[in-house]
């Protein structure tokens, strides 16, 4: 019997790491132990059950008291994450043909979402930190500048926070937002557990978003795949964001997954919240902690970058000197048995949750101190990781539906992608369909596979070639 996805899990589980990745449960029961219900819970609509659909029962409920929570006028589950919830919400603000503006370091879903709405896009580039080569927030003023010269822009996306937990001074892009009369739709796929605690960042609709998807699985104890989409304003048509709901959506959602998210919110209004307090508190001392230890730098925020208006430091961002991101994690994996979110080529993303006990921050703070000490240096060469811009020359979904054909990359320059190319983690594509490849993109490319970041997108076993358009 070959069962090699069970086996894999049963390894990993064996494994018994320290979890500092996704998701925020952390192989942890809260409300009820999953165990003793799993499989007999996995239901459908049977008579009582209500209907994702047409929710009129225990899911219009359970979506009110989520709303409620989070401080939403709606909200509906998405069980197929923030992708599928951002493909919904994209769809639910705009017609076909329209444009909108995206945060050029959006994670692929809002690129895919444009594809399948055939939306035109126009990207505007976050602030790239040359001081700790991090990428940060947006400028307000540059979006003001956009919506001013653009009047056929429709909606505006923003990440908040993003990967790092950096948050733009979203409050005043609401307001330039909706000065110019546009819509503002915030992926706030890592921000889910903003609305309980005063020590984190206003939630996105606190900050007067019109539409917000949140991967509740990301940060808060829910399981994966489980996200939520909010409404935030009346300039949402709720109708249509149902019909988008049920077009995307499956016709038999998992009620599990559904009653993970109930269970994550119920969790939240409750002992969640006070454990939150507290996993915020065993942060803030294990950021001092890590901030003695020789040769550990973190980044927690740079006041003389106006683009970070505030920070999560529940996404702990550090670098060792003499050592790359890729190398920290894999030495804290293989040594340490500690997996971390991800790395680059700078730093390392330790994601902790309210679920992280105090035991999982002293085994980090020990770890990172041992692998300071006895890891040797090694070069790391200070180069700038800032995204390339790349040149729009044909719309995404035209380049991504035409004709294709399979290039090498080195004789790709000049050429028109077909496909994306993205380094994984963190999901944010360096070109998109519709998009010229440059030499400067060809050389970040190889820059990045020279330091061990999995490109995906790339064609053939040494991944030297790309679609291009025919
Ligand atoms: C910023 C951002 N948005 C959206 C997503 C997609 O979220 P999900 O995994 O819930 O589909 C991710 C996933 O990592 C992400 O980082």
């Amino acid at each position: 019997m070959k069962t090699p996805i069970l086996d894999g899990l049963k390894k990993l589980k064996g494994e018994n790491s320290v979890s500092f990745h996704m998701p925020g449960h952390k192989g942890k029961n809260t409300l009820i132990e999953w165990g003793g219900y799993i499989p007999y819970v996995d239901t459908t609509e049977v008579t009582g059950m209500d209907n994702l659909h047409d929710p009129r029962g225990i899911i219009k409920e359970s979506q009110e008291l989520a709303a409620k929570a989070f401080g939403a006028k709606e909200t509906i589950y998405s069980i197929n994450g923030t992708t599928g919830g951002i493909y919904i919400a994209l769809s639910a603000v705009t017609n076909p043909g329209d444009k909108i503006l995206i945060q050029r370091n959006s994670h692929k879903s809002m690129y895919n979402g444009a594809i399948l709405n055939r939306l035109n896009v126009e990207y505007m580039y976050p602030n790239y930190n040359k001081k700790y080569h991090v990428l940060t927030g947006m400028d307000p003023d540059d979006i003001e500048l956009k919506l001013k010269q653009d009047e056929y822009i429709k909606v505006v996306t923003i990440v908040y926070p993003n990967y790092y937990g950096v948050c733009s001074d979203l409050k005043r892009i609401a307001e330039i937002v909706h000065k110019y009369n546009r819509i503002l739709l915030v992926d706030e796929a890592h921000g889910s557990h903003f609305t309980f605690s005063d020590k984190l960042p206003m939630s996105a609709i606190e900050a007067g978003a019109d539409i917000v998807v949140q991967s509740t699985h990301k940060t808060l104890p829910s399981f994966t795949q489980t996200s939520m989409i909010h409404v935030g304003t009346a300039r949402v048509d709720i109708d249509k964001l149902r019909d988008m709901s049920s077009l995307y959506q499956t016709t038999s959602p998992s009620y599990l997954f559904m009653a993970s998210l109930e269970i994550a919110r119920a969790y939240m209004e409750g002992e969640g919240k006070e454990k939150l307090e507290e996993s915020i508190s065993l942060v803030e001392e294990t950021i001092k902690l890590l901030e003695k230890i020789e040769r550990v730098h973190l980044f927690t925020g740079d006041e003389e970058d106006h683009t970070i208006y505030a920070k999560d430091n529940t996404k702990i961002l550090f670098r060792l000197d003499g050592m790359t991101g890729t190398r920290a994690k894999n030495i804290l994996r293989e040594d340490y048995n500690i997996r971390l979110e991800m790395a680059d080529y700078y730093y390392a993303l330790i994601l902790t949750s309210l679920m992280n006990e105090k035991e999982d921050f002293e085994k980090l703070v020990d770890a990172v101190e041992s692998m300071a000490k006895n890891t040797p240096y090694e070069e790391v060469v200070p180069v700038s990781i800032e995204m390339p811009t790349p040149k729009i020359i044909s719309p995404i979904y035209e380049a991504f539906y035409g004709n294709k054909k399979v290039m090498d990359l080195r004789k790709s320059i000049g050429k028109i992608s077909a496909s994306y190319v993205i380094p994984y983690p963190p999901g944010i594509p360096l070109i998109c369909p519709g998009e010229e490849i440059t030499k400067e993109l060809c050389e970040h490319i190889w820059f990045l596979m020279d330091k061990g970041i999995e490109i995906v997108g790339l064609i053939g076993y040494n991944k030297d070639k790309i679609e291009v358009v025919d």
